[in-house]
């Protein structure tokens, strides 16, 4: 029974942590300028990975899995970084008032990354390609609700 509770409490303890694990920037500009260039090295990560599933580009199964473990990695990273008082760049203002639609597609996004990334390791192409669909469909069903136009 105590051993149980001690479980719990950690559990507890860790998930609070988790929650908190967040510290804000010092300025609004740096939590902009990290997340925007976390888009853009998702996005760039994202784009060799479509040149292979294109084949613009020889396939080549072990970068592939490399690329996508990396998608895998960096997918999170740019999330922290929209937090309200950092307003503005290319964020629509729905990301601060509308957070929990926002956090749903985020997760969206990266139940598709970890499934790209499952994929990866079969070397199928036809899975990969549709789990790569599904990867670039959670991108633009975000973009289209809560990023600017350009
Ligand atoms: C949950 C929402 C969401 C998801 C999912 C998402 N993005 Fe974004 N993305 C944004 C927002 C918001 C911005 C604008 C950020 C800013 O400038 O403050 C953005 C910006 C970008 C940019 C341009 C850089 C910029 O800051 O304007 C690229 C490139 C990009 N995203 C690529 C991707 C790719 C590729 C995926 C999928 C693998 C993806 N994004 C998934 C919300 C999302």
């Amino acid at each position: 029974m105590k051993k149980v509770s001690l479980v719990i409490a950690a559990a507890t303890c860790m998930a609070v942590l988790s929650m908190t694990a967040h510290a804000e920037f010092l300025k609004p500009e740096e939590a902009r300028h990290y997340r925007h260039h976390g888009m853009e090295f998702i996005g760039d990560n994202f784009k060799r990975m479509g040149h292979m599933v294109k084949g613009e580009q020889p396939y080549e199964k072990e970068a592939f899995i490399k690329y996508a473990s990396l998608l895998k990695t960096l997918a999170p990273l740019p999330f922290e970084a929209f937090y309200k008082g950092t307003e503005g760049g290319d964020a629509k203002d729905e990301v601060f008032t509308d957070p929990e639609g926002f956090n749903k597609a985020k997760d969206k996004m990266l139940v598709a990354v970890d499934k790209l990334a499952t994929e990866a390791q079969s070397g199928d192409m036809k899975k990969i390609k549709i789990a790569f669909g599904g990867v670039g469909q959670s991108c633009k069903a975000c973009h289209d609700n809560y990023r600017k136009d350009d």
